[in-house]
């Protein structure tokens, strides 16, 4: 009998309490802040891996998936010249050694511009590598590699790329983590004419991503999972030789957005304590000196 009422009063505070995420789900949704992100099922082609990349909840939710036989990918049917993308991502949990999960700005060609976000997998509680570069007319070798100062596995986080012509700009969770200016002036090429996808992915990498290819990936974890949401591109259109934005891009806060003092100074928070790579300061692989971005970027 004592188990019938435990049963009784339990499920009375079960229903109490969906009761009360319902009331809260509803008033997130109405919120106007907080509108839903795309549709990945009308924003996205799935490039690479059929079955693998999954469209759920009527295209609110996207998960990747990596077995022994394939990874998984997708990318933007929409070209891009300049945007703000923002993605939430929650990465694959527990052994995720050798795993890469990737989100990224590409153009197509030999002399390509690219903007990389990629997420390097570890051991159970061994923090995962946030690794960046940026490709500027077929040449990248510009890696920065961060640590997060949160699990990255057990929630979603906001990850932002920032492109408009002054400046690439990397955002978690709205904090800047690494920042490159246009300096085309000065010689350096600046990613502002070829238009871009934007790609997912999830694939294996065991010969170089988790302590530099020393830990392998342990298959009998597989599947392995990664899910995205609430994507939105606040960016200028490609298409037919135009850009959607015409002569209004002007008027879009994030086409002239830079780093104001409070991003400056989260900028150098997240570098100073995250940072564990940087190629400007890799002096045993730029022993005559570092890149010529490298006194501006920072
Ligand atoms: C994995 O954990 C090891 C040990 O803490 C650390 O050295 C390494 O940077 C971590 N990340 C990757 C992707 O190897
Ligand atoms: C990954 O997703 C598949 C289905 O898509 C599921 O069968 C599997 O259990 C998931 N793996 C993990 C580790 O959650
Ligand atoms: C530019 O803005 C005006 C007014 O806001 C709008 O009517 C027009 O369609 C816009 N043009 C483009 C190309 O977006």
């Amino acid at each position: 009998m004592a188990s019938s009422s435990t049963c009784c009063s339990n499920s009375y505070y079960t229903f109490l309490s969906l009761f009360v995420r319902v009331i809260l789900l509803f008033s997130c949704l109405v919120k106007p802040g907080l509108a839903a992100g795309s549709n990945f099922n009308q924003e996205f082609d799935v490039y690479w891996g059929d079955g693998r990349a999954k469209y759920l909840n009527n295209g609110q939710l996207l998960t990747l998936t990596l077995d022994k036989t394939s990874g998984s990918g997708i990318v933007s049917k929409k070209e891009y010249l300049f945007g703000r993308i923002d993605m939430q991502l929650k990465l694959v949990p527990g052994n995720s050694a050798g795993t890469v999960t990737t989100y990224y700005l590409s153009s197509q060609g030999s002399n390509h511009d690219e903007i990389d976000l990629e997420f390097l997998g570890n051991l159970s509680g061994d923090p995962y590598i946030l690794h960046t570069n940026v490709y500027t007319q077929g040449q990248g070798g510009r890696e920065q590699q961060f640590y997060l100062w949160f699990d990255p596995t057990a929630n979603f986080h906001t990850y932002s790329i920032l492109w408009n012509p002054l400046s690439i700009i990397f955002y978690v969770d709205g904090t800047p983590i690494r920042v490159f200016r246009n300096s085309a002036s000065k010689g350096i090429p600046y990613p502002n004419n070829q238009p871009m996808k934007v790609y997912a992915s999830l694939w294996d990498a065991e010969d170089w991503a988790t302590r530099g290819g020393l830990v392998k990936t342990d298959w009998s974890q597989a599947p392995f999972n990664a899910s995205f949401r609430n994507y939105k591109a606040n960016a200028c259109v490609w298409a037919n030789g135009k850009s959607s934005c015409g002569t209004n891009s002007t008027k879009m806060p994030w086409f002239s957005q830079e780093l104001d003092s409070t991003s400056e100074a989260r900028l150098h928070w997240a570098q100073k304590n995250y940072m564990i790579y940087n190629y400007c300061a890799d002096t045993r692989r730029f022993p005559q000196g570092f890149p010529p971005e490298c006194t501006i970027n920072t």
